[in-house]
C-alpha cells in the first residue's frame, strides 16, 4: 500500500521524541530531570477544575457549534475589550482543540500549493510541517540575537515574491522566549498588508511575557492590526495543555471558509472543556495566572544566573515564555549531541536546535523552565557537573 508523500516527508517534533523517551527513562526508575517540554507544572486553575467537574454532572455533552460554544466565545471578546480595548464580533472567534488546531484551519485556509510562507528561523517546528503539508513552501528566515531571534521588516522585504501570502509570527516566540518589539510587530504587518498578505501572529505566550515599561498588559496585534489573524490557547497562561483548546479570531472574510474546514475536520473541540473554560477568565483565575506568571520569571532568573555559571551563553534574554536557548557551540559538540549526552550521562532532557529550524540546528539548545525550581536547580547542578567534565557520552552512547 502506498503511503502519502507528505506523511514520508514529514519530520517529527523532536521535543516531544525526547521527552517520551525521559518519560520511559522514569517508567524504569532513572530520576530524569525533563526539561525539554513546553508545558507548565500548575495545572488549570481550580475555578476551571471546579467547572469541569460541574459539567460532568450527568449533562450529555453534546457537540457544539463548528466554531465553538457562543457563550466561551462571548467571553474571548469581553477579554480582548478588557485587556486590549479591541472590539472583537464573537462571529469571528473559532474555538478549537488547542492553538495547533487552530493553526491547522487557517493554513488549510489560506495557503495553496506553491504558495509561500514567511517565518523566523528558529521558530515553532509545527508551523513548518503544517505549511508542507497542505504544500505550501515554508520561508523560513534566519535570525540572530540582533533582531531578538525575530523577524523584522527588511527581512522580510528582502524575501518576498509574488508567490508569497502569509507571514507567521509568534512572540514571544518558541524556542527563544524572546518577543518581537510592538513597534518592529507593526512595521511586518504593515508590510504584509500592503502586500495582500496575510498576518498570522501566534499570541500563545503572550500574557506570559513581561509588561512594557509603561505598566499596561503586553499587547495584542489587534490594536495596531484588526485583521490581523490571531491565534491563542489556553494550554500555557491558563496551564490547560492537555486539555486541547485554543481559538484563533479571524478577519471577516475567513469565517465562513474556516467554519466549513472546522465542520470538516473537527466537528467542534471538546464541549466539557469549553464549558469548564469559561471559569478561566474569573477574576479568580486571573489573578491567579498572573501570580504563575510572575513564579515563571523568577524561574527564568534561576536559569539564567545558572546558564551563566556553567558557561552557556543565551544569546539573548528571554522577555516571556518559559524558554532559554542557549549556545553549545563551547562545548564541541553539536546541539543533537550534547541533548542525546545530556539525556543518557546527566539524565536531563532537552531540546536540540534542529527542532527549529535549520539555522541553528546544531549550535542551539532549548530549555524550558516550566518545571519547578526544585527541578531546575537540580538539572542545573547536573548540567554544570556534565559540562565540567568534558559532556562524556553516557552508557548507551
Ligand atoms: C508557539 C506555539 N504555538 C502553538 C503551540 C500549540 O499549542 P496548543 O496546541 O497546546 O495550544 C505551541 C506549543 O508549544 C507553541 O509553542
Amino acid at each position: 500500500m502506498k503511503l502519502a508523500e507528505r506523511a514520508q516527508r514529514i519530520e517529527p517534533f523532536h521535543a516531544m521524541d525526547i521527552t517520551r523517551r525521559a518519560a520511559d527513562m522514569i517508567a524504569r526508575g532513572e530520576r530524569v530531570v525533563t526539561l525539554s517540554v513546553g508545558e507548565p507544572d500548575f495545572g488549570a486553575p481550580p475555578l476551571v477544575r471546579e467547572a469541569m467537574r460541574e459539567a460532568m454532572d450527568g449533562r450529555p455533552l453534546a457537540y457544539t457549534p463548528a466554531m465553538g460554544s457562543p457563550a466561551l466565545r462571548r467571553d474571548i471578546a469581553d477579554f480582548y475589550r478588557a485587556r486590549h480595548g479591541v472590539e472583537v464580533d464573537p462571529a469571528r472567534i473559532v474555538v478549537t482543540s488547542g492553538a495547533s488546531a487552530a493553526l491547522v484551519l487557517v493554513i488549510a485556509a489560506t495557503t495553496d500549493v506553491g504558495d509561500e510562507v514567511i517565518m523566523a528561523d528558529p521558530s515553532y517546528p509545527c508551523n513548518r510541517q503544517l505549511v508542507e503539508s497542505v504544500g505550501g513552501r515554508a520561508v523560513t528566515l534566519a535570525t540572530t540575537p540582533a533582531s531578538r531571534f525575530q523577524l523584522d521588516r527588511d527581512l522580510v522585504a528582502g524575501a518576498w515574491t509574488e508567490r508569497t501570502t502569509s507571514v507567521m509570527i509568534a512572540t514571544p516566540s518558541n524556542p527563544t522566549g524572546t518577543s518581537l518589539p510592538f513597534g518592529e510587530l507593526d512595521a511586518v504587518c504593515s508590510l504584509a498588508r500592503e502586500r495582500g498578505a496575510w498576518r498570522i501572529v501566534d499570541e500563545i505566550y503572550l500574557y506570559l511575557s513581561d509588561p512594557p515599561v509603561d505598566g499596561r498588559p503586553p499587547r495584542s496585534v489587534l490594536e495596531v492590526d484588526p485583521d490581523a489573524i490571531v491565534i491563542n490557547s489556553f494550554s500555557k497562561y491558563f496551564g490547560m495543555t492537555g486539555w486541547r483548546l485554543g481559538w484563533a479570531i479571524l478577519p471577516e472574510g475567513l469565517v465562513g471558509p474556516v467554519e466549513r474546514l472546522a465542520m470538516n475536520y473537527f466537528l467542534c473541540a471538546s464541549a466539557p472543556a469549553q464549558i469548564a473554560a469559561r471559569a478561566a477568565f474569573h477574576p479568580d483565575s486571573l489573578a491567579l495566572c498572573e501570580d504563575r506568571r510572575l513564579e515563571l520569571v523568577a524561574r527564568r532568573r534561576i536559569v539564567l544566573e545558572g546558564l551563566a555559571r556553567i558557561g552557556l551563553p543565551v544569546g539573548v534574554d528571554p522577555d516571556g515564555a518559559f524558554y532559554a536557548y542557549f549556545d553549545v557551540t563551547g562545548t564541541g559538540l553539536d546541539a543533537g549531541t550534547f541533548c542525546e549526552r545530556a539525556l543518557v550521562s546527566a539524565h536531563v532532557s532537552l531540546t536540540p536546535g534542529r527542532d527549529f529550524g535549520p539555522a541553528t540546528a546544531d549550535t542551539h539548545v532549548r530549555l524550558s523552565y516550566a518545571s519547578s525550581r526544585e527541578d531546575l536547580a537540580e538539572g542545573l547542578a547536573r548540567l554544570e557537573r556534565f559540562v565540567a567534565a568534558g559532556c562524556p557520552a553516557g552508557d548507551d552512547d
